[in-house]
């Protein structure tokens, strides 16, 4: 076969060659760390089914935070486990709560980091939904309001980007607005435009306690069966002023994010979400699979599909890996 004229290996031959024409790269930049703020003092409690990942007081969160930026991370996403829940997880909202204060310790301890909040009632109610419950459902308009409260706490905390992510219709510009009103029109929206009612999300609701206590999300969570609605949710976000466009979970929806990417112009984020990882740390353990290069593979297959920001339980040991 000497006439071959096309030959790819050409440019495979060496990892030097390989380097010089990849496609995809990742960079400590790309990567959002999550944290959750529990209460009390100089507490680590592991989450079991997220090796790796704790839940931290907020002087812990605030070393962490300052270790991660030391290593290259540029930004991290705060979930809250408060002292107490309410029918109107007024958690949420209170001006010293856990996540409000674990803003202000972060910002203290490593001013440069950018810092996000997840805008979500989920963490606060009794009842572990994500809006109002009235006559067994959860009310859409009743909802709105708390979640631009939380909102522009966490703004006046020092966020510096909210990301809304309870799948109430009109959330964004409901956010917008009252950040607006409220001096915060520099504050970001990064809005969990497209997020499935998903199996993977289990170990997170582990982690930030914030199981439903009846049903299910399916009433606002997308139906995974659905690539059309996708453009329909992102587009509605992108009317009301989302900055960024997040798609949720990110691997088993690669195909949504392609396409989100290829329809709109701003940034887009995908969450790299616990079940995925922790699918990854449970073979790992076993042997059954190389962690660092299933997880570096994992990362770049969500780049690739064309996310401009990844939020992973792995950022860290990803910045890690890339520097080795
Ligand atoms: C809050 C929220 C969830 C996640 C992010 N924000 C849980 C849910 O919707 O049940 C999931 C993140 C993960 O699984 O890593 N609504």
């Amino acid at each position: 076969m000497a006439d071959l004229i096309h030959r790819p290996r050409r440019l495979r031959r060496n990892e030097a060659i390989r380097s010089l024409v990849r496609e995809t790269r990742l960079a400590a930049e790309d990567f959002v760390l999550p944290f959750f703020a529990c209460p009390g003092e100089g507490v680590r409690k592991e989450i079991s089914s997220m090796p790796g990942v704790h839940n931290l007081s907020v002087d812990e969160i605030a070393k962490e935070a300052a270790a991660a930026y030391e290593l290259g991370i540029k930004s991290v996403i705060l979930f809250g486990l408060p002292e107490a829940k309410d029918e109107h997880a007024s958690g949420a909202f209170d001006e010293n709560g856990i996540v409000q204060r674990a803003v202000r310790a972060i910002r203290q301890a490593a001013p440069g980091l950018l810092i996000m909040t997840d805008t979500c009632l989920c963490e606060y109610t009794s009842h572990g939904h994500c809006g109002m419950i009235r006559d067994g459902e959860v009310v859409n308009d009743e909802s709105l309001a708390l979640l631009a409260r939380t909102a522009v706490s966490q703004a006046a905390a020092g966020a510096d980007v909210v990301a809304p992510s309870a799948m109430m219709d009109g959330q964004v510009g409901a956010i917008r607005e009252a950040l607006d009103a409220e001096g915060f029109e520099q504050v970001a929206i990064m809005a969990y435009a497209v997020k499935y009612a998903s199996g993977f999300y289990g170990p997170f609701r582990e982690a930030a306690d914030s199981s439903p206590a009846f049903g299910d999300r399916r009433a606002y969570q997308m139906d995974a069966a659905n690539a059309r609605e996708a453009i329909r949710e992102a587009e509605l976000d992108y009317i009301e002023g989302a900055d960024i466009l997040m798609v949720k979970p990110a691997v088993v929806y690669l195909d949504i994010l392609k396409m989100v990417r290829e329809e709109f112009d701003v940034p887009v984020a995908a969450y790299h979400v616990s079940g995925e990882y922790a699918m990854i740390k449970a073979a790992a353990q076993k042997g059954w699979l190389d962690e660092e290069r299933v997880m570096l593979e994992t990362l770049t297959s969500i780049k690739r599909a064309g996310a401009d920001i990844i939020l992973t339980y792995y950022a860290r040991e990803a910045v890690r890996a890339l520097k080795s």
